[in-house]
């Protein structure tokens, strides 16, 4: 082969490898199945549905397009193309020029769409060959991923062709929280759970739209945080759990991860350092906090009220500074939550006196202190938070203060209330929590305390009964699912009937997430994809 020919070959056969390489797009026969965006599974439900009866093609040939500049809209782009590779292995390009696409999903920002307090709006205008997600934030933008994710079949409508097809009911949606505030709490410190166990908690609720997980990170059980000033709070109160088993702990830097991921998922992890009660852990490691002089026992039972710091000691604020200062420097979060609640050991005006002081402490890091119903019988600041879990009338006396209260009374939101009878797991304390009941109130008037006081609900999971994903996601979902649409729809938004068809529509993919959600009877469960109905040509 002389030279030139040779070059030729080399030249047709780059040609033929690129060629080959690009999605080609060919003509395509879409039979798509009818869609009805309005009867969409949606949780939460949104703000407004209007529905086209069309579908949107997500297939290859679908390219994301986001603004690119810094304030993160690609980065939820990413988080959209990850999501869909794991729903449908289809590897979309990301900003990639896109030149006559037959399907695009635009991500961009539309400061119009923020009013008030309502920074987490969002536009998803769903068309037969574009997606235009418009958000004020891209914390807007996340939560409208999240809508997305929904609206997209587990299956495509034909799995034979050699390019599937995942349709998507057109139309628009427009949607707003009720609440700023959408929290989950864990304890990690009756049993403690991992960073990947906490992590799989966060994809689980930012799929429903949460913003915050609260982590009561100490107890008289066990102290779950590293503090580097005081290292016998890990070295011994690490070290124990109820029962038999080992405990564990966060390193700073275990936690600064939970953070990270927390963060990716416009999430805030809001930390409690439970005091001046529920602190017999932190006194077995620094018996000089407890004030009587002796050095306690270990404690693995479940009893409650029996510790407390000494509020009149000096020492016991220097060492609460520095653990307040610790964790809020690696706390991105505006909130510190101090417990305060059951010191049944510490005299009322002890208690009071305390409560004030930590306020300081937590003030001059620059966080906002979050404490249970308890703090409202101390002179509170007005800018302090008050979660109501027992008490009305502290719940009122909040009020009284002109205090923001996140809303999670035991009867409704305790995630850790048995189910029925037939519970695995769980406490009945606070009475059983079917899925009806914790679903079916309003948190917008209960027991009078008035809207403009309310931050939203946290669902807080105690564990005293359970110390493993397994277990945790047997007590919170589907309830936690439920919480999630209390929080971000309206009143006028929810009912029941329709929710409980959208929440036995969950099934699969709670399946397809290895969720050991707890069948309840009250709901009829989807366990698989059913075929969707084909439009009649005819
Ligand atoms: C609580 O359940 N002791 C806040």
């Amino acid at each position: 082969m002389n030279h030139s020919r040779f070059v030729i070959v080399i030249l047709a056969c780059i040609h033929l490898v690129l060629f080959s390489c690009q999605q080609k797009k060919e003509p395509r026969e879409l039979n798509l199945p009818k869609t009805d965006l309005s009867q969409a599974d949606l949780i939460p439900k949104p703000t407004t549905i209007q529905a086209t009866n069309t579908a949107f093609p997500l297939d290859k040939y679908t390219i994301i397009t986001t603004l690119k500049d810094s304030t993160g809209f690609a980065d939820v782009g990413t988080f959209l193309a990850n999501s869909i590779k794991d729903i449908a292995r289809l590897d979309l390009s990301i900003n990639a020029d896109a030149q006559d696409q037959e399907s695009i999903i635009y991500i961009k920002r539309s400061d119009s769409l923020a009013r008030g307090n309502k920074k987490e709006a969002y536009q998803l205008k769903i068309g037969t060959d574009s997606i235009v997600l418009s958000a004020a934030s891209a914390a807007g933008a996340f939560r409208g991923i999240q809508t997305l994710r929904q609206l997209i079949p587990l299956k495509a409508n034909d799995t034979i062709t050699e390019n599937p097809v995942w349709p998507i009911p057109t139309g628009t949606i427009d949607d707003a929280p009720q609440f700023v505030y959408r929290g989950a709490m864990l304890d990690v410190a009756r049993h403690f759970f991992t960073v990947e166990e906490v992590k799989k908690y966060i994809d689980l609720l930012a799929y429903y739209k949460y913003n915050t997980l609260h982590l009561h990170l100490t107890d008289d059980q066990g102290w779950r945080i590293e503090i580097k000033s005081w290292p016998k709070l890990t070295e011994v109160a690490g070290q124990t759990e109820v029962g038999d088993e080992p405990g564990g702990f966060y390193s700073q830097q275990d936690y600064k991860d939970i953070v990270s991921y927390a963060t990716k998922n416009y999430m805030t992890i809001v930390p409690e350092v439970d005091m001046p009660g529920h602190t017999n852990s932190a006194s077995v490691a620094y018996p000089f906090l407890n004030g009587n002089g002796k050095t306690p026992e270990i404690y693995r039972g479940t009893h409650v009220g029996f510790s407390t710091f000494d509020t009149r000691k000096d020492s016991v604020y220097d060492f609460i500074d520095d653990v307040v200062r610790e964790i809020s420097a690696i706390t991105p979060g505006p909130y510190f939550h101090i417990g305060g609640d059951e010191s049944h050991a510490t005299k009322k005006s002890d208690y009071i006196y305390f409560v004030n002081k930590v306020e300081k402490i937590v003030q001059k890091y620059d966080k906002k202190m979050i404490g249970w119903d308890e703090i409202a019988t101390a002179d509170v600041d007005s800018n302090s938070i008050v979660q109501f879990w027992a008490s009305a009338d502290n719940a009122r006396k909040a009020v009284e203060k002109d205090m923001q209260i996140i809303m999670s009374p035991a009867k409704k939101a305790y995630l850790d209330m048995k189910y029925d009878l037939q519970s695995e797991y769980g406490l009945n304390w606070a009475g059983y929590v079917p899925v009806d009941t914790a679903y079916i109130w309003k948190p917008e008037n209960y027991e009078n305390i008035p809207l403009k006081n309310i931050l939203g609900i946290e669902a807080p999971l105690w564990s005293e009964t359970i110390s493993n994903s397994s277990e945790l996601e047997y007590l919170a979902f589907p309830r936690a699912i439920g919480f999630a649409e209390l929080n971000w729809s309206t009143p006028e938004n929810r009912d029941w009937k329709n929710y409980k068809v959208r929440l036995g529509n969950q099934g699969p993919f709670l399946e397809k997430m290895n969720v050991n959600y707890y069948p309840s009877p009250l709901i009829d469960w989807k366990t698989e994809e059913e075929p969707i109905e084909k439009i009649n040509k005819d």
